[in-house]
């Protein structure tokens, strides 16, 4: 069999950051580049196409509704939240225009020649804000990538060896991008703040209990996802399983699909159905600490096809770099012992640690 591809055999065909072969390698009798090929248990084999068991809710009652109505939404979000870490969002207030300058804004991104998105290439190779298991890492994403953080930090005095630096870099020659993925970014926080305001409720907290976590040096981004069509697209990943570390995930998806999540009941990946005007959701491993186990950060992956390619356009809300995530005390109690040690999000989240995480977990919660 052809052994695996080093980092050199491909430079020519691999923007490393942007994780993408620019043109498929034919290596031993396979027409795409080893490096992205998953390992037989981690192909996406069959998987369920409905969204059987993801919720899409209609946020309406935020806009105009009474506090009756906006309890019953909360308590929605809720059972979302526990039964399955997923759901889809509806009437959601987001502006069309918004919506539509920034979706043009990504594809404009991709569109440029390879050259010019090279520019604006990350020096850290490893995708911001989740972390690839054990299992997969070593296995490529089939997709490039874009990222940017709302809230930009001043730039660190020192930065120590495998930290994160948080700069934006915006591509020339592309007007209108920075300031439709600006506009983006600002709907997006109001939209997260409802969420979170819901997520409060429903677990009978006041709605500003999570507010104090999202400051100005909030460590939220932004990433725009491009997968391209790939020849053999049972054999690898646009994005390898994991769970998302943050708090609140809102994807934007185009109707393309191809989002599976891990049903919780029976371990079987359900693809997330496009839902036009809507965004998925799911709440992250925060949540998942916050809520004591309550409420679930679902494993999820990309699948790509050979025919079509596709853009998504997740939000990635995360805390303040100073944030300690640990089980909310309100959530504790004899009967309900903490679950996780307490962390800070900003180390966690800069050094990419993901192993740290996982030493917080007591018992058997598996990460
Ligand atoms: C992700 O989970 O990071 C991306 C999912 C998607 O593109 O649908
Ligand atoms: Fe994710």
């Amino acid at each position: 069999g052809a052994s695996r591809t080093t980092e050199s055999d491909v430079a020519t065909n691999v923007i490393p950051e942007l994780s993408i072969v620019l043109t498929p390698v034919a290596m031993g009798g396979l027409s795409i580049d080893q490096a992205f090929v998953q390992e037989p248990e981690h192909r996406p084999r069959a998987v369920i196409a409905e969204a059987a068991g993801i919720p899409v809710i209609d946020l309406s009652p935020l806009a105009a509704g009474d506090q009756a109505s906006v309890e019953a939404l909360a308590a929605e979000v809720g059972r979302a939240s526990r039964e399955c870490g997923f759901f889809v969002v509806v009437r959601h207030g987001v502006p069309d225009d918004t919506m539509a300058r920034a979706l043009e804004a990504q594809r404009a991104f991709f569109a440029m020649p390879a050259e010019q998105k090279a520019a604006v290439r990350r020096d850290e190779v490893a995708p911001l804000g989740y972390y690839e298991s054990e299992h997969t890492k070593n296995v490529r994403d089939w997709k490039e990538v874009f990222d940017f953080v709302p809230h930009e930090p001043p730039p660190p005095a020192t930065v120590t060896d495998g930290e994160l630096v948080f700069e934006n870099k915006w591509p020339r020659d592309l007007p209108g991008f920075r300031e439709a993925l600006e506009e983006y970014a600002k709907a997006m926080e109001e939209l997260a703040m409802k969420l979170l305001e819901l997520i409060a409720r429903s677990l009978g907290l006041r709605p500003d209990r999570l507010h104090a976590f999202f400051k100005d040096d909030q460590t939220t981004f932004i990433r725009l996802n491009h997968y391209p069509p790939c020849p053999s697209p049972e054999l690898v990943l646009g994005v390898t399983r994991h769970k998302d570390a943050g708090a609140l995930t809102i994807l934007y998806q185009d109707d393309v699909g191809g989002l599976d999540v891990r049903r919780r009941s029976d371990d079987e990946w359900v693809r997330v159905r496009p839902v036009p005007d809507s965004f998925v959701i799911n709440v992250g491993d925060i949540v998942q600490v916050w809520t004591n186990d309550r409420y679930e950060s679902a494993e999820h992956r990309a699948s790509v096809n050979s025919h079509e390619e596709r853009f998504s356009l997740p939000y990635f809300f995360n805390p303040s770099s100073d944030a300690m995530i640990e089980p909310l005390e309100e959530l504790v109690n004899g009967d309900s012992p903490p679950r996780y040690e307490p962390y800070n999000w900003g180390v966690f989240f800069r050094t990419k640690r993901s192993s740290n995480f996982k030493k917080l977990a007591v018992e058997n919660v598996q990460i």
